[in-house]
């Protein structure tokens, strides 16, 4: 117990660490709009909520699951939650393993509920974990969805982590058939690829994060956490948010029509989220809201919960200003803006036959 409590904390010390570490160029830095001057709409007409099958969130983006379960993370979850609260932000936590077997440390996150009882909150929980543990962690948060990570790069260079992932899938398809709340599967930094994509759909998962590489680096953390077991010759594996959801399969991307109606699948997207360009980019790639991680972590950690609160205004207001410059009023509009794909998400892009070109003529139709 008192390694796994410690890792808690390695982990938001040494993302903070990558946090301080000043700007690295990234796949976002590879997408472009065409820029069209007569946008046609102003920031008073853009409506930033979006839908979410059966949900709204006032904004496109939300707080990403991180942390919890010691001293130094309940303190996180809690001015997190004081900004959550304070802005309608949508809000994780991280890994609830550890609230599940330890009184004291479920307190680091039952306090986001306390700070903020009415707000959309996602628990958290590791793929691996049973049907039972899935109910009994949205219980202690109440929670409103019920994030599940699918980590294995990650717990291939963990010390203590398993490198056995044959059960996973159908350990998935378990939870999110006795789930009370919907499930949101999510990888932590490496991205979901088509195929992955595919196999969730198949299982009945209806909530996917891609969560991309490029931000907040888990195989450097663990990497630093265990030199003895060195795996950074992995350095630079995965794909980015970006290039998952430029290469989404169809029943991810297209509102389908099933047997049973109409599909609501919802791609979530996250991963190296810096700024209100970032979200916009990924709504633009066909995300439905935008995870932030390690942004807001450092955000709390040097200027505490007001400290985000005024972050989070400032990209509200910057993105609807970056909504109307590009003449989109509500997220859905951004799908038919025309993208350049350059650099290293353009090689990506032609090496998996994604159609570039199309890409950057989606105004046309209109
Ligand atoms: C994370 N992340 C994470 N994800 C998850 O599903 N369960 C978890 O327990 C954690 N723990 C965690 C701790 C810390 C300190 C950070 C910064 C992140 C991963 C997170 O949700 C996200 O997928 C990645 O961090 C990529 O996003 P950013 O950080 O680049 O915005």
């Amino acid at each position: 117990k008192a390694s796994r409590a410690s890792r808690k904390d390695d982990h938001v010390r040494l993302a903070s660490a990558q946090q301080t570490e000043g700007p690295r160029r990234t796949d976002f830095d590879d997408l472009e709009f065409v820029h069209h001057a007569l946008s046609g709409t102003s920031p008073e007409r853009v409506d930033l909520s979006v839908n979410l099958s059966e949900w709204t969130w006032p904004t496109p983006f939300y707080v990403n699951g991180m942390t919890g379960g010691t001293e130094t993370t309940a303190k996180i979850n809690r001015d997190l939650a004081i900004a959550a609260a304070e802005t309608g932000l949508p809000m994780a936590c991280g890994s609830m393993s550890v609230a599940l077997d330890d009184a004291e440390a479920a307190k680091g996150f039952t306090v986001i509920r306390e700070e903020n009882p009415d707000g959309f909150v996602m628990g958290n929980l590791g793929a691996g974990r049973s049907a039972d543990d899935a109910r009994r962690a949205v219980e202690l948060l109440r929670a409103d969805a019920l994030q599940l990570h699918i980590n294995p790069v990650q717990e291939t260079a963990m010390p203590e982590g398993t490198r056995d992932f044959s059960t996973w899938l159908s350990g998935l398809e378990d939870i999110v058939a006795a789930c009370p709340v919907p499930v949101v599967v999510k990888e932590v930094g490496f991205g979901l690829s088509r195929r992955t994509l595919t196999l969730l759909a198949e299982v009945g998962v209806q909530f996917a994060d891609v969560s991309g590489a490029g931000g907040t680096d888990f195989l450097r953390i663990e990497n630093d956490r265990s030199p003895a077991d060195d795996f950074s010759m992995l350095t630079g594996f995965g794909q980015s948010a970006l290039a998952c959801l430029l290469d989404a399969p169809p029943e991810w991307t297209t509102q389908t029509t099933m047997d049973d109606g109409v599909s609501n699948r919802v791609l979530l997207a996250s991963g190296g989220v810096r700024n209100p360009y970032d979200v916009v980019k990924a709504l633009a790639c066909g995300a439905r809201a935008v995870g932030v991680a390690g942004t807001f972590l450092q955000t709390v950690l040097d200027h505490g919960p007001d400290g985000l609160v005024g972050l989070v205004r400032t990209w509200k207001t910057q993105i609807s200003a970056l909504f109307a410059l590009l003449g989109a009023e509500r997220s859905t509009d951004l799908t038919g803006t025309d993208l350049l794909t350059r650099g290293r998400l353009g090689e990506f892009a032609r090496l998996r036959g994604i159609d570039v070109t199309a890409l950057s003529h989606r105004s046309d139709v209109h």
